[in-house]
Parts: C-alpha cells; sequence; structure tokens
C-alpha cells in the first residue's frame, strides 16, 4: 500500500490531519523542511518529528544565530482560562528552544485582549497570570532570569504603537484578513501586531529579526503584521517570522484540543491519575480484536495516543520508531501502547506540579 510506504519512508511525516499540506499552499507558508531543520542546533522533537509543519522568513533567525547576531523571539499569554492544556505546549516547548539558542526573548500577557474579546477584568487576568501562568512556563523550561515580561495594559510604547498602525489598516483588510470587521477584534488584532514588533523598538536595541512561534490559526496576526512593517513610515522594522506547530488532538480524534470539551481535553495541571486515566479514553486506530490486530497491525499515525507520545510524551526518537513498527506489524497492543502513554503522562503530571511549586518563587521580579 503506497500509505504505507511513505508512512516507512518518512517515520514523523503523517499525522491525524492531512491538511497542512493544503494550509501552506493556501496562505504561502513555507515547509519546515530538511534544508531549514538543518540549519539549527540541536533541534528539539518537535522540529524532529514535523509538529512543526512550516515558516515565514525562519532562514533570517538562521541567518542571525550563524552571525552571531541578536534575535528576538516573543508569545503572548492568553489569560482567558485558569489552566493550560496538552495542545499549549507546542508554542511553549518551542519559545523555550530560541530562548535556549540564544533569543532575547519576550513574554506578554494579553490581559486587553482577554479584557475586549472575552470579558475577563484587568485584575482577574493579572491574577491568573501571577499565580498560574508565569509560574507554569517557568515550570515548562522557560528562564525567567532571561526574559522581558510585560502585561499589555502596562505597556505604554505598545499600546502608543497600536494606535500608530491604526491608519495604516483598512475595513476591508481586516476582512479578508479575519473575516469580519468587529471593535474588539480590531482592538485586538493591532494590538497584537505592536506586540510582535515590540522587541525591535529603539528602545529594544532596534531592528532585528523576531521569531513568533504559534498554532497556525494565528497565523492572520502574524500576516497582518508583516504587511503592516511595509507600510508604517516612522519605525524600520524587520518582517516577523513565524514558525507553526501542529495542533494537538483532542482525546476523541478531532482536530484541536480544547477546554470546550471537558471529557476531551488534558488539562494543566491535572490530577496524574485522572490524566493517566484520560489516556485511555482516547481515539486509537486498532482493529476490533486483539487477534485481528496481531495479524494485521494497525497505522498509529491513526490513533491519537502515538500523537501524543510523538508531539508530548517520548523525547526518545528511536524507542518512538520502535513502537510505532510494532503497532504497525501487530506486535504492541492499543491497551499497551495506552500504558505507556498513561505511564508518561502520570509522570509528566507529578514533574510538572513539582516545578510548578518551585517556580512561584521565580516571578517576583518580572511583575513590579
Ligand atoms: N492572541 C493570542 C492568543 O489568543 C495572544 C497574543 C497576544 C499573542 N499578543 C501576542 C500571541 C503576540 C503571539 C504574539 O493566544
Amino acid at each position: 500500500m503506497p500509505a504505507d510506504k511513505q508512512t516507512r519512508l518518512d517515520p514523523w511525516g503523517a499525522t491525524l490531519i492531512k491538511d497542512y499540506e493544503r494550509v501552506i499552499q493556501k496562505f504561502g507558508i513555507e515547509a519546515f523542511d530538511k534544508k531549514i531543520l538543518a540549519r539549527f542546533p540541536d533541534p528539539n522533537m518537535l522540529m524532529r518529528r514535523g509538529v512543526v509543519f512550516g515558516h515565514r522568513d525562519l532562514q533570517l533567525i538562521a541567518d542571525a544565530y550563524k552571525a552571531k547576531k541578536p534575535f528576538a523571539c516573543l508569545t503572548g499569554i492568553m489569560p482567558s482560562a485558569e489552566q493550560l492544556h496538552l495542545g499549549n505546549l507546542t508554542v511553549i516547548r518551542m519559545v523555550k528552544y530560541f530562548q535556549d539558542i540564544g533569543a532575547e526573548t519576550y513574554l506578554l500577557a494579553a490581559d486587553l485582549e482577554a479584557l475586549a474579546t472575552r470579558g475577563i477584568s484587568l485584575e482577574e487576568a493579572r491574577r491568573r497570570v501571577v499565580e498560574f501562568y508565569l509560574p507554569a512556563y517557568i515550570a515548562l523550561g522557560i528562564n525567567p532570569d532571561k526574559l522581558h515580561f510585560y502585561f499589555q495594559s502596562q505597556n505604554q510604547s505598545v499600546k502608543n504603537l497600536a494606535y500608530e498602525f491604526s491608519p495604516r489598516v483598512t475595513a476591508n483588510e481586516f476582512r479578508a484578513i479575519y473575516g469580519e470587521v468587529a471593535a474588539p477584534k480590531i482592538m485586538s488584532s493591532l494590538l497584537q501586531s505592536a506586540d510582535i514588533l515590540y522587541p525591535q523598538l529603539p528602545e529594544n536595541g532596534g531592528p532585528k529579526p523576531t521569531v513568533i512561534p504559534v498554532g497556525a490559526d494565528q497565523d492572520p496576526h502574524i500576516r497582518l503584521a508583516r504587511d503592516i512593517v511595509h507600510r508604517v513610515k516612522t519605525h524600520i522594522f524587520v518582517p516577523p517570522t513565524s514558525v507553526y506547530t501542529k495542533f494537538t488532538p483532542s482525546l476523541d480524534g478531532s482536530l484541536k484540543m480544547s477546554k470546550s470539551k471537558p471529557g476531551s481535553y488534558i488539562a494543566i495541571p491535572e490530577d496524574p491519575d485522572v490524566a493517566a486515566k484520560k489516556i485511555f479514553s482516547a481515539l486509537t486506530a486498532g482493529k476490533k480484536t486483539a487477534a485481528a490486530q496481531r495479524k494485521y497491525g494497525a497505522d498509529p499515525n491513526k490513533s491519537v495516543v502515538f500523537e501524543l507520545l510523538k508531539q508530548h510524551l517520548m523525547e526518545d526518537d528511536k524507542k518512538l520508531e520502535r513502537l510505532m513498527q510494532d503497532y504497525r506489524n501487530g506486535k504492541l497492543l492499543d491497551g499497551e501502547s495506552k500504558q505507556i502513554a498513561a505511564e508518561l503522562m502520570r509522570k509528566f503530571m507529578i514533574d510538572f506540579t513539582k516545578k510548578f511549586e518551585a517556580a512561584k518563587s521565580k516571578v517576583n521580579h518580572l511583575i513590579s
């Protein structure tokens, strides 16, 4: 079978979602291919396994890294929920990666966006960010000692920049990019463009390549910021770089893990036993009976359990490849793959909670 062959040639290539190729073509995103991968030191497992699937202008970051010139990385925390979930990890891991290879790293709390689009008060947003998100990001590997952090509501330069951008965008353009023109969205997207370009202001050392790791759903913001760069007359900006990570599927196999389906997502933090148990409810590709699966094998790329191993749980490429192979040829059954993933999930939660507690004492210098 050709599909099988393909899978064997490229163990990381296939995913539950077939449409990333189309996303790439439709929006002019560049594929994250071996050539660009080879330009980065110690790629993390998301990069090695094609969970990072696309980019815009990532060569600018590779060039800066090679020339030992400054470059930045930025991401935003949307405090619309009380917790993170597994799907949020990919972006955080990419920010950690760029921070580790020397990016000036910026993290912001999108409290104004949460206010405008979700009706969350600034006080509530602040509480969530200080008590939960900041320690959580640190627990997940972000180094607080090499981090610029701000709240949108407190960053005068970012707000001014958003106002400066406003005459450079038309209603038609908003409609084309976002599908509708609504005041909260307009304000939030101008502000997000300002966030994205903030590391390049003179007060932050001037123009420099800046990478924004995002899920594909944030691409409209990237496109807007890239358009604005060419229109502002008062500043010089390098067009922002983006890298795109695939979604983590929800446990029932649908495209994207989300809070709106309580049984189908894994929160961070979650009780280790509950998280482990949830793994057993995940969609797999196994045959109806153990005997049939032993005989015919099953496709790991259609199993949410394997997708979780690949995206989040199993660091060791060789080990994962072996498990996939065993699943394909019927040596490894669903129950066994779930057992392995559940155990790793349990360990992840225990480890996270420990690091989270330790990180609480490290946020003070960030929030002034
Ligand atoms: N809109 C983003 C979200 O919903 C949050 C955000 C605000 C952001 N400013 C940003 C993300 C700048 C990346 C870069 O999650």
